[in-house]
């Protein structure tokens, strides 16, 4: 199973990325307006008179940093709710690199959109998926990736894994080449549940993959290690 970070923060991805374990990003309007938030005195400040439109400009100088930080997909989504909008919108992004995939939610317009930008060469991520019925759909549109938002199923009392597992098992029974990405991850489990579940992708949180380094046995061996080392060098 491949890992993403599911974050816009250009330190999180930096850091993630030295410990050599992420594959590609997952973004969404949530994780950027947090950045956008904080960078955008500094924008007001730098940007030139035709690019005061801060929400674009914050917009796309966090994409292309996340950019030339990550070579794997980088997942960003799209705003308009129309297909035309959509499609137009998926254009213009995806000129920003070419591992930008273009996240649209699972509504006709968002798969009429799909369908077009797949014909096109642009990939996609269907998102806000919380049935097997919705990622078939998204899959049958020509979808790169469906992400299943597994913790806020879980949220509401329904089995988020289960929705991974039979989405997957779908898949590979009928020989479909989306990619199931599990997203809205919470905990650790929920990583390898969806590994065990058979999802090809996993799309976490910074500190939730800082987490999964932690156990308490490892930080007692670390400990015990050091000092009988300091014993052998003190003779
Ligand atoms: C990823 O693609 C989703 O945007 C993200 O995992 C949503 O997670 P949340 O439910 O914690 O907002």
């Amino acid at each position: 199973m491949r890992i993403f970070i599911d974050s816009a923060n250009i330190d999180e991805i930096k850091i993630a990325n030295e410990w050599g374990v992420v594959d590609g990003v997952t973004t969404n309007p949530t994780l950027i307006a947090k950045e956008k938030n904080k960078n955008k005195k500094r924008l007001e400040q730098q940007s030139t008179a035709a690019e005061r439109c801060v929400h674009n400009a914050v917009f796309k100088d966090v994409i292309q940093k996340i950019t030339d930080i990550i070579d794997g997909p980088i997942s960003v989504e799209v705003t308009s709710v129309d297909a035309e909008g959509i499609v137009e919108e998926a254009i213009e992004i995806s000129k920003w690199s070419k591992n930008i995939v273009i996240k649209i939610p699972v509504t006709p317009d968002g798969l009429r959109a799909t369908r077009i930008l797949r014909s096109e060469n642009i990939k996609t991520n269907i998102t806000l998926v919380f049935s097997t019925g919705q990622a078939l759909l998204a899959a049958k549109a020509g979808a790169t990736y469906v992400s299943i938002f597994v913790g806020r199923l879980d949220d509401i009392g329904h089995n988020g894994i289960q929705v991974v597992s039979d989405t997957v098992k779908i898949f590979n029974l009928y020989r479909l080449e989306t990619q199931v990405i599990a997203a809205s991850i919470r905990h650790h489990l929920h990583v390898i549940e969806s590994a065990k579940a058979g999802a090809n992708i996993a799309t976490i949180p910074f500190d939730i993959i800082e987490k999964m380094f932690k156990h308490p046995l490892t930080d007692i061996g670390i400990e015990r290690f050091l000092k009988d080392w300091e014993m052998v060098k003190n003779g």
